[in-house]
């Protein structure tokens, strides 16, 4: 029966070279224990892993044809949906050793979970693991050798002196009596403190989080594409001391004023006190004495070793902030155990690492994809990664493949807009570059359009390559669905199976109850805990508990719509809450309409996503405006100008709507309510196909809408 099933699953070819790696040892932890679906037993050791994973007949799948794989190597216990935090048990004590600016061992050591409802399931008793007790401080099982980690940097354009890092191995016994890291001593940061970041694509944001984590401050990064008035919230929110940024930052061939819109920030910040500038462009920036201080002139004050601070498994490691339904960004709260074996894992695992290889994820660290696809999980693993400042498509569209060829990246991870942007500038390009390096193409952020994974898998991968279609969210911390390279075929467009442990499920949207079987579609959410989840919002946790924990009481809610297919792969199909995805950035929707209700002019707007070819979704803002506000109506052009300026300056130029479309009212039902269905099925061409407009309070506005929208350049 499940061979039938599984001979009836359209396949891809397994990738040639990601076949020829599998029998060669991985780097990174060993799994300690992995039971699959039929509880038949492995033991430590990567390659014994594999044989489940690899064998097509073998694959567990449950009686409906679901395909399971489950590691254990956490212990989940309950999550509790009301009244606290999903509980993920894991170390004790877990020390991140990183040396001064470039990481070196990092151990960890997991212990089965203390508390008291832990599922027999989840032992891993078995290894010898399970004798651990609390109470005695772990042995380190594992520890990634120093010699591996290093980091490519790929600047753009200029090539920037790449500041010369000791490599020397650090004499400890020495090292270990100088005075602490005078970062810590002099701006007096201690563990559990916030450091905000506002960074650029440098070696030097890679530093920033590694040096914060070695202290034990917790590190809150803001995309440095956000605007002063966001990066001012999200330090007041965190309440930051001390704030690391750059002079200047490039993209695409432009400066950007980096240091002038922290500057602008911290006016209303006085509470932060220290600000430490990386010299980026060397340009003349303003500087506020006794407060800014230079990178360079600061970090040749300290030692270089500074004693790790030991973290407990559930102290958060990072904050990072997120859109959602609402006005107001979330602090998602990330903790040092859970978070980073997820991270280390996933690399491991949906990526196939090996000794040696080149990850390139071309993500920004502002972004959980950076934090843990660029920073924490490859280094994790001891594998080099790749910082890559710039656009795909400057100075020219090879500039990808310049990177790829130039570095031998084996491992490339990108979103499916960049993918489609560079199908449409040509082939050229990737032909003209030796790309025969690469093994696994991975894919991330909106769901892929079988086109652009055929492009991807035909001209980046040459046929050669596995592609993984990872989804995840800031809020999982790590990969949660995803084929595994060489072992689960893919069709193009879905992200296939559950990684280790995950247990997703598909709801009915009003009934709340979770459908079984296959051919469904609903509502995604995830069953158990996993060790990334995000433990809470920062100081609000209430907000993270009616946000996740109680849409659908038992599950983890994750504002995404999926279907489970005839042979139980999973199709993600975008989002069900108000949050809109343009090229792989979350948008929310109430975050561009609070920001546009400031402009003086505007009464009321409504804000929608709607479908396009190359960002997969694009901002149109409906505006009302106020009747005492005058303009020129010949000259709507420049107002509207004025309102994209409003989002620019309130969130960040990608926030910026594609389109405003001023109208005379918005389509409301009597009680109010703002019928956002009718302006999203006008703009998708689909104005014959409005349905019931029977609860509209004013059946005209359709019309002045639909005229709007026609001619709306
Ligand atoms: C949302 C999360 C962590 C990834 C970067 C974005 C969408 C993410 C996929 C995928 C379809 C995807 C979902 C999700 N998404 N990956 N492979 N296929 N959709 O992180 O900003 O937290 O956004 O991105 O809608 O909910 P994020």
């Amino acid at each position: 029966m499940a061979d039938s099933q599984h001979q009836s699953i359209p396949t891809h070819p397994i990738a040639p070279r990601v076949k020829e790696h599998q029998k060669k040892p991985h780097v990174g932890p060993d799994i300690l224990g992995y039971r699959d679906h039929h509880g038949k037993t492995f033991g430590e050791g990567s390659n014994e892993w594999w044989a489940p994973i690899v064998s097509p007949t073998d694959r567990p799948r449950d009686s409906t044809g679901i395909v399971r794989s489950r590691l254990f190597v956490l212990v989940a216990s309950r999550m509790e949906t009301s009244s606290g935090s999903p509980k993920v048990a894991s170390t004790p004590h877990t020390t991140a050793l990183t040396d001064g600016l470039i990481p070196t061992p990092i151990r960890f050591a997991f212990l089965p979970s203390y508390y008291p409802s832990v599922d027999q399931r989840f032992s891993f008793g078995d290894h010898g693991v399970g004798q651990c007790r609390q109470s005695q401080r772990p042995e380190p099982l594992y520890t990634i050798p120093p010699p591996l980690h290093s980091t490519t940097f790929c600047h753009e354009i200029t090539n920037f002196n790449r500041p010369q890092s000791s490599t020397k191995p650090m004499n400890r016994a020495k090292a270990a009596k100088s005075p602490p890291l005078s970062f810590s001593a002099n701006y007096g940061i201690k563990k559990g403190d916030t450091v905000s970041v506002y960074m650029p694509m440098t070696w030097h944001a890679v530093a920033t989080f590694l040096a914060c984590a070695r202290i034990g401050a917790i590190h809150s990064v803001v995309f440095a594409g956000f605007s002063s008035e966001s990066l001012r919230d999200r330090i007041k929110d965190c309440k930051s001391r001390v704030l690391i940024t750059s002079d200047e930052s490039r993209r695409g061939g432009k400066a950007i004023a980096t240091k002038a819109i922290v500057d602008a920030a911290l006016k209303e910040c006085p509470e932060v006190e220290h600000v430490l500038v990386q010299r980026r462009t060397g340009n003349t920036v303003a500087w506020t004495e006794g407060r800014d201080k230079w990178w360079h002139e600061e970090t040749l004050k300290v030692p270089n070793y500074c004693p790790p601070e030991v973290m407990s498994s559930e102290d958060p490691l990072f904050i990072l902030y997120t859109s959602g339904s609402t006005g107001k960004p979330k602090g998602v709260v990330h903790t040092t155990a859970g978070y980073l074996l997820g991270a280390a894992l996933t690399v491991k695992y949906v990526f196939d690492v090996h000794p040696e290889d080149k990850f390139a994820c071309m993500a920004d660290v502002g972004w959980i994809t950076g934090h843990t696809y660029i920073v924490y999980g490859p280094l994790l693993n001891g594998v080099t990664t790749t910082v890559f400042e710039s656009t795909p498509v400057y100075p020219t569209p090879s500039r990808y493949w310049q990177v790829v060829e130039k570095h031998q990246i084996t491992h490339f991870y990108t979103a499916p807009t960049a993918i489609r942007l560079l199908r449409r500038l040509g082939e050229h390009h990737t032909q003209a570059h030796d790309l025969s390096t690469v093994r696994v193409l991975g894919s991330v952020g909106e769901p892929i359009n079988p086109e652009a994974w055929d492009w991807y898998n035909e001209h980046v991968g040459k046929r050669q390559c596995a592609i993984v279609d990872t989804w995840w969210q800031t809020e999982t911390g790590s990969i949660m669905i995803t084929p595994f390279p060489g072992a689960i075929e893919t069709k193009p467009g879905s992200a296939t199976v559950p990684f280790f442990g995950i247990e997703p499920v598909i709801l009915d949207p009003v009934s709340g109850e979770v459908l079984e079987g296959n051919s469904v579609e609903g509502i995604l959410c995830i069953r158990n805990p996993w060790p990334s989840i995000a433990r809470t919002v920062w100081k609000d946790n209430n907000r993270y508990l009616d946000t996740y924990m109680r849409p659908y009481p038992g599950f983890f809610y994750t504002g995404d719509g999926a279907a489970r297919d005839e042979h139980g792969y999973i199709w993600i199909k975008g989002r069900v809450d108000d949050v809109i995805n343009v090229s792989g950035h979350r948008l929310s929707t109430a975050e561009i309409e609070s920001a546009l209700i400031l402009h003086r002019g505007v009464a009321e707007t409504a804000v929608i996503g709607v479908s396009d070819d190359l960002t997969g979704q694009t901002v149109y803002a409906f505006v009302t405006l106020k009747p005492e506000f005058t303009y020129n109506p010949n000259d709507e052009g420049s107002l509207a100008k004025e309102l994209i300026l409003q989002v620019r300056k309130v969130i960040g130029p990608f926030a910026a709507p594609k389109k405003i479309i001023i109208v005379p009212d918005l389509p409301k039902t009597r009680s109010g309510k703002i019928m956002r269905r009718i302006m999203r099925k006008i703009s998708a061409g689909e104005g014959d196909q409005l349905g019931d407009l029977s609860t509209l309070a004013d059946p005209s506005v359709v019309d002045a809408i639909k005229a709007k929208v026609a001619t709306s350049p």
